[in-house]
């Protein structure tokens, strides 16, 4: 399997680097590209890590190299929060960087399996959806949104807020990646059961977890370090999916069919070709179904303003 890391000199890129240097099965080989000239460094120093991947890194205005033969593409290129903006105060920046490296990855590696973590994920998918389908190589199954950030952060506030032990908590998002569009599916959460507030609370601390620790880096940036493992995570799972692992279910932000937006995150079944099933994200609360009919304005939004910026 090979993996590349578009924006792997940032924040997010260094710390995912490193977690899949250690992690990615032996026999792997991991390609780090950013334009910082810093980034072929960064591969030279995880290269010290003795791990059976392989390691590359790669800088300068052309991404190619470094997706020649990739299988899995992670792109977390572009500019991050600072306090006082939102996710959307990014899309003139991001917007521009995300066609880019997608059109790219259209030319170089278009069987990849694309994770795109890049803000405002909402609308940055949808370029991505729409670069793909005007080189004719759009595939439903093989891009995601990665959304796994709002899943960690809810399994680690219900374990904290519950006392259990984290390993055990599951729980699946469903919507979008901003604000009153995150909506963790609490009511299914095995074995827990909440009071009307708790889940009125916990639902709001999920959604602006992301300014939680904006404001606490006040002005250094947004989540890295979390946001480095939760997409290790995904990563590694479309990794033993492809490799033909059963039973890999992850939520992600996808063009999965859903009757509410052409984008949306629920559940996915993993697989050799990237998404083997769409799988129903299950009962809501009357307070989830309420949460999620009016988020979908919004969501709508985000993915139409996707869709015109590539036209
Ligand atoms: P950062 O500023 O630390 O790193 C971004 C990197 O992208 C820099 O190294 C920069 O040189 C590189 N870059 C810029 N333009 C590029 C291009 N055209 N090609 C290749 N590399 C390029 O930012 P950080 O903290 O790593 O965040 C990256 C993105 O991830 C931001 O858009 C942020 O909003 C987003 N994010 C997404 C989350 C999610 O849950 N999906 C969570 C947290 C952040």
């Amino acid at each position: 399997m090979k993996v590349a890391v578009l924006g792997a000199a940032g924040g997010i890129g260094q710390a995912l680097a490193l977690l899949l240097k250690t992690q990615l099965p032996a026999g792997s080989q991991l390609s780090l590209y950013d334009i910082a000239p810093v980034t072929p460094g960064v591969a030279v120093d995880l290269s010290h890590i003795p791990t059976a991947v392989e390691i590359k890194g790669f800088s300068g205005e052309d991404p190619s190299p470094a997706l020649v033969g990739a299988d899995v593409v992670l792109i977390s290129a572009g500019v991050a929060r600072k306090p006082g903006m939102d996710r959307s105060d990014l899309f003139n920046i991001n917007a521009g960087i995300v066609r880019n490296l997608i059109e790219k990855v259209a030319a170089t590696c278009p069987k990849a399996l694309i994770g795109i973590i890049t803000n405002p994920v909402n609308t940055t998918v949808a370029i991505a959806a729409e670069v793909l389908k005007k080189a004719g190589v759009y595939d439903k199954n093989r891009l995601f949104g990665v959304t796994t950030l709002d899943v960690i952060r809810s399994e680690t506030f219900i374990a904290e807020l519950k006392g259990l032990d984290v390993k055990d908590v599951k729980v699946s998002v469903i919507g979008g990646h901003s604000g009153v569009t995150i909506l963790p599916l609490l009511s299914q959460v095995a074995g827990v059961s909440f009071k009307d507030e708790e889940v009125a609370a916990l639902t709001k601390r999920i959604q602006n977890a992301g300014t939680e620790v904006v404001e606490a880096k006040a002005g250094g940036g947004s989540a890295t370090l979390s946001m480095g493992q939760a997409a290790c995570r995904f990563g590694l799972s479309l990794v033993r999916g492809l490799l033909g692992e059963e039973n890999v279910i992850e939520c992600a932000y996808v063009d999965g069919g859903s009757e509410h937006a052409p984008l949306f995150a629920q559940p996915v079944l993993l697989g050799k070709n990237g998404i083997e099933k769409v799988l129903p994200y299950g009962e809501l609360s009357a307070f989830e179904a309420q949460a999620r009919d009016s988020m979908l304005d919004t969501l709508n939004a985000d993915i139409q303003l996707g869709v015109d910026f590539v036209k």
